[in-house]
């Protein structure tokens, strides 16, 4: 706009008026841009809750390894599978290390399994002697099959149930 000659022409006024209404427009595109970007993120964050997601989903039945990798008499802790194998004389028990309150990885202790979060503690079969858990923590039925130990996590055992190494050596997978 020209300001020097003292007045200033209708173009001139509707030329300013379309620059702000552009300038306008602008920051309101902008604006629900920026809304329509958070609702989706939002959509997007709560349909990830609402469905499944099938490919986090872990197998329930996988190897754990070769009878050598466990020593008798020893637990020994698989922390990236959750669980804890006990190889006796008797033959293998696999049980579970999420304590069965909310969740939290437990850990051996003199009189079986305690957890760190709020101090549930079970015995050495995995059953609980104090709360907040209420459930033991579960046996899973495990097999030998092809030189390897198996386990299925849809299938729970007695607690006290021992995978006979000598029964099972042979290599059929349970039916
Ligand atoms: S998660 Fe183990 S006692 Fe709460």
């Amino acid at each position: 706009m020209e300001k020097d000659k003292g007045y200033v022409t209708a173009t001139e006024v509707e030329r300013a008026g379309e620059e702000v209404s552009t300038r306008r427009d602008f920051l309101q595109r902008s604006g629900q841009c920026v809304l329509g970007a958070c609702t989706l993120a939002c959509l997007g964050g709560t349909m990830r809750f609402a469905l499944p997601d099938a490919a986090e989903e872990a197998p329930a039945c996988f190897s754990l390894g070769e009878p050598a990798d466990f020593k008798t008499g020893t637990w020994t802790w698989l922390r990236d599978k959750g669980l804890f194998v006990l190889r006796e004389s008797q033959g293998f028990a696999v049980l579970s290390s999420r304590c069965t309150h909310l969740g939290c990885t437990v850990q051996r202790s003199t009189a079986g399994f305690s957890c760190p979060c709020h101090g549930a503690s079970y015995d050495h079969q995995g059953k609980v002697q104090s709360g907040p858990a209420r459930e033991d923590l579960p046996w899973f039925e495990a097999w030998l099959a092809e030189g390897r130990l198996w386990v299925d996590l849809k299938k729970t055992l007695a607690p006290g149930t021992f995978v006979d190494e000598v029964r099972t050596g042979s290599g059929t997978k349970p039916p």
